[in-house]
């Protein structure tokens, strides 16, 4: 099963809409790879600019959250009908940002994946290990809880659009990535989790990325690795020309 590559630039809080709209205009033409699926997830208040910016190329947009339910009275959120509506075709769930300083469980995650293919957007699911469960070998662990609670009460037909985002803590901004091997092996066992849980044709569909720390000089010793499906980037996807070069690199 061959699968598509996905670069996802997770923007987190950076980015105006109007610096927004100059980056597309940046890459536009640049970013129309063969065989390498392009997306940005901005922060919502640049996505209806984003969402227009794109139109004509093969550029994606994508949230970086949504709630759980469609509407009601959750002061400051945003759902899944609101971004549907702007024509968002990605969203970032269960982030270890989100999960750190914004208190969300796999409970929520599982809730908030439902609720992104209610409103048919591919959700892009976090998963990883803090240093201290890394040191005491218990990544695969860690990985197997989050990626079943991600996963529960999915169809087949919905798993298999599911990306995932294999981000070590540890590695998030701060220069030390993973190896290519250590996360070939973690996202490989991620895939057995999804087999288990699924079936073999499902679970080879799933595009599992790598992310952390993530620039342009090493994202080809990622895409060598047969488990990785390309990469969330944080910091190398802000600036235009790091960005395209990173879209290239998964070629
Ligand atoms: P960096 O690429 O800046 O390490 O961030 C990774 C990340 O958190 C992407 O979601």
């Amino acid at each position: 099963m061959s699968r598509t590559p996905i670069i996802a630039g997770n923007w987190k809080m950076f980015k105006t809409a109007s610096e927004a709209v100059s980056f597309v205009n940046e890459v536009k033409g640049k970013v129309e790879v063969e065989g390498v699926q392009s997306v940005v997830c901005a922060p919502f208040t640049a996505l209806p600019a984003l969402a227009e910016a794109v139109k004509g190329t093969t550029l994606k947009v994508g949230a970086q959250n949504l709630h759980f339910e469609d509407n009601g009275a959750f002061t400051g959120e945003i759902s899944g009908i609101m971004l549907n509506d702007l024509g968002v075709d990605f969203v970032i769930i269960g982030h270890s940002e989100r999960r750190a300083y914004f208190a969300e469980t796999d409970e929520i995650v599982s809730k908030k994946v439902h609720a992104a293919f209610r409103h048919h957007l591919i959700p892009i699911v976090c998963v990883g290990e803090k240093l201290e469960e890394r040191e005491a070998g218990q990544t695969k662990e860690v990985c197997r809880v989050q990626t079943e609670a991600a996963f529960k009460g999915l169809a087949a037909s919905e798993a298999a659009q599911v990306v995932v985002a294999y981000e070590p803590i540890w590695a998030i901004g701060t220069g030390k990535s993973s190896t290519a091997e250590d996360a070939n092996e973690v996202i490989g066992y991620i895939r057995g989790v999804i087999r288990d849980l699924f079936d073999e044709n499902t679970a080879s569909q799933v595009r599992i990325q790598y992310g952390g720390s993530v620039k342009p000089n090493n994202i080809r010793e990622y895409m060598q690795q047969p488990e990785i499906d390309g990469a969330l980037v944080g910091g190398a996807s802000l600036e235009p020309a790091s960005y395209v070069a990173l879209v290239e690199g998964a070629k």
